[in-house]
């Protein structure tokens, strides 16, 4: 499948194939999701990595219902008007700018992801509030200064008033080489005081054997994954004020009273840390 070469602005340098034969990541945890945006090939994997993991749909949902109590927090009560979401991932509604802009219509939002797929998926993303305004670029985390510098993020968000960074289950992503520690303070050093950083990481803290086995999974089949203890995904907010509750696994962040279920799972049951910073 071929996408037209002009998507809503974002613009491919050549026609994108899908690859709808093999398993693909941001389709696997699509259908994790539940979502209607994968093929065969996808469901497969899906199906292999819940061998591995019984409770992987439970993980990618209690990763998403993070993402959106950060959000919410982040507009309701930190007063933030301007979000960089980078590793966004297939659209999934509600999106970030659909929980932003719930509460504060005119916020600005700039979506990043370095997976031709997304972007084939981005229209969604651009469904923005009239007052306020999304974009997506692709980009890869791994360059954080070529994040920076792109026309339509400058054109979309003032560096010079506060930003929120969601890093949303894609650290982890990042090829061994990368120092991810670096990549985040680059980017956070960007922006103005008064901005957050907000994440999800995998740790091996807790099943050191199945993360392992997933990460060999990945590793054989030329991706990679890499679990980190809870003293290293800490290290993330070296020089930002943890808000409370602080560093925790993510159905302990600030969870829902109407969550149902969450209160009866183990920190092991979701081996993914959480966290949320304020830059002073
Ligand atoms: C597991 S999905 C998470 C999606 C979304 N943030 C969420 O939590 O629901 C990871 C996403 O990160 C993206 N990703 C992985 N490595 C990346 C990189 N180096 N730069 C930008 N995006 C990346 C993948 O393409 C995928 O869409």
């Amino acid at each position: 499948m071929a996408v037209p070469e002009d998507w809503m602005g974002a613009r491919p340098q050549e026609p994108i194939d899908l690859h709808t034969d093999r398993p693909h990541a941001a389709r696997v945890y699509d259908v994790l999701l539940g979502g209607k945006t994968n093929y065969p090939a996808d469901r497969e994997a899906a199906e292999q990595t819940l061998v591995s993991l019984p409770n992987a749909a439970t993980i990618a949902r209690q990763n998403r219902g993070f993402m959106h109590r950060a959000a919410r927090y982040l507009a309701d009560q930190a007063g933030i008007r301007q979000f960089l979401d980078i590793g966004t991932g297939i659209p999934t509604s509600p999106n970030l700018h659909e929980i932003a802009q719930a509460t504060v219509p005119k916020a600005r939002i700039v979506y990043a992801d370095n997976d031709p797929i997304v972007l084939a998926h981005s229209r969604a993303l651009h469904t923005s509030h009239p007052e306020g305004r999304t974009a997506y670029i692709q980009a890869d985390l791994g360059r954080p200064q070529e994040i920076l510098r792109d026309a339509t993020l400058r054109d979309t968000l003032d560096l010079d008033e506060p930003v929120a960074l969601t890093l949303i289950a894609v650290l982890h992503w990042l090829p061994p080489e990368r120092d991810v520690h670096a990549v985040v303070r680059e980017l956070m050093d960007a922006f103005a005081p008064g901005s957050y950083l907000a994440l999800t990481y995998a740790t091996a803290d807790f099943e050191p054997q199945a993360l392992q086995e997933i990460s060999d999974n990945f590793e054989s089949k030329g991706s990679h994954v890499r679990a980190r203890p809870r003293a290293e995904v800490l290290r993330f907010f070296d020089g930002l004020e943890l808000v409370d509750p602080g560093l925790t696994v993510v159905h302990r962040w600030r969870p829902d009273p109407v969550e149902i279920g969450a209160d009866s799972l183990s920190d092991a049951d979701i081996p993914l840390y959480a966290g949320l910073g304020r830059k002073g």
